[in-house]
């Protein structure tokens, strides 16, 4: 395909994505406000002034997108990267899930959760985050969180995982850790999103996935199998406490785990990651922006905590990531805002 015709079919692409999510938050909304209006959330509105800074903000992301790509640090094939007969199947789900949703708002319960018979879990881990049925804990969770965490970002979401690849592979590259034998740890991998964006860039890699959730795990597993010639390396384990070696990464990744974390945690994840670190390994995390660094998106911050169930989330916006970086002994620390999501680059000297 030309790269013309391509870049308009991603742009496209997008556009269709960011329409659909738009259109289901604001139906889903308006059937909260008929059905149970006591589940609503008190909002703020959000002024003409700050849904178009939105709107170059999410362009200037998929622009970049598209560039970073063309500079071949990721094939294009990535942007496309999507299970869109798996959505389109489990879409009516989220549907149906909606009114479980809205009796836990009505009933203020965030801890409606399965039994966890076998698996000893962090207390603030026990929770119906986003007032997700099941919370974290189950494989019903698991198979709707890719799709919901789409609708939640207008289709963005892979975009803004894929900011760390660049600072990663310069930093990387700087520090002569470009080897084949490259270990790359995705802590908090979810279902295994942002491990597919370090395939697409790190081809030889040895990627190895950790997090809390047996299910999120399986679904994980499901995904990355797919890859050709992919065999995934998936391990149970508190990001407090990795089951690794120390210094035995050259680079660790995090993507939206640090909001859902209280501060003492936020701490731990990255004492551990520097911990099992090499000397001139490489941390990248990514989570939402913050009060410091985009004032201008507060009511949309304060509204994404009063609308969803984010209990550590007004602390983590006023937190210094800088700070327990520079604590945990990284240097060269970077930062920089995509659209609602900030990279940080450290380096373990
Ligand atoms: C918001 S999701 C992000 C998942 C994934 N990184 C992504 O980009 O979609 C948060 C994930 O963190 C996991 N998690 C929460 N606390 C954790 C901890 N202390 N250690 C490891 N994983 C944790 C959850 O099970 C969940 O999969």
């Amino acid at each position: 395909m030309a790269v013309s015709v391509k870049k308009l079919a991603y742009q496209t692409m997008q556009q269709g994505k960011s329409l659909l999510g738009l259109a289901h938050k604001q139906v889903s909304t308006q059937l909260m406000e008929i059905v149970a209006p006591k589940a609503s959330a008190d909002t703020i509105p959000i002024s003409p002034d700050t849904l178009q800074a939105l709107r170059r903000s999410m362009d200037h992301l998929l622009e970049r997108d598209w560039l970073e790509a063309e500079q071949n640090l990721y094939p294009t094939s990535l942007l496309f990267d999507a299970p869109w007969l798996d959505w389109m199947l489990r879409y009516p789900l989220v549907w149906l899930d909606l009114p479980n949703i809205w009796g836990r708002r009505l009933r203020r319960d965030v801890h409606d959760l399965p039994k966890t018979e076998g698996r000893s879990y962090p207390s603030y881990y026990l929770q119906n985050f986003h007032h997700q049925t099941d919370g974290y804990l189950s494989d019903r969770s698991a198979e709707l969180y890719d799709l919901q965490v789409e609708i939640l970002f207008n289709g963005t979401a892979d975009a803004m995982r894929r900011r760390l690849l660049k600072p990663l592979k310069q930093r990387l590259k700087q520090g002569n850790l470009g080897s084949p034998q490259l270990r790359i740890l995705d802590v908090a991998c979810g279902t295994g999103r942002t491990l597919k964006q370090l395939r697409g860039a790190f081809s030889s890699a040895q990627l190895v996935g950790l997090d809390l959730s047996d299910a999120y795990l399986r679904q994980a597993n499901r995904w990355l199998s797919q890859l050709p010639g992919e065999l995934p390396q998936l391990v149970q384990g508190n990001g407090e406490q990795l089951p690794f070696q120390e210094q035995t990464m050259e680079a660790v990744s995090c993507v939206f785990l640090l909001h859902e974390l209280p501060g003492e945690a936020r701490q731990a994840v990255i004492e551990e990651a520097f911990r099992v670190l090499k000397p001139g390994g490489v941390l990248v995390l990514a989570d939402s922006v913050q009060l410091a660094d985009s004032p201008q998106f507060q009511p949309v911050m304060e509204n994404f905590r009063r609308v969803f169930h984010e209990p550590y989330y007004r602390d983590y916006i006023s937190d210094q990531i800088e700070t327990r970086l520079d604590r945990a002994g990284f240097a060269q620390i970077s930062a920089e805002n995509w659209f609602m999501t900030r990279i940080w680059c450290a380096t373990r000297s």
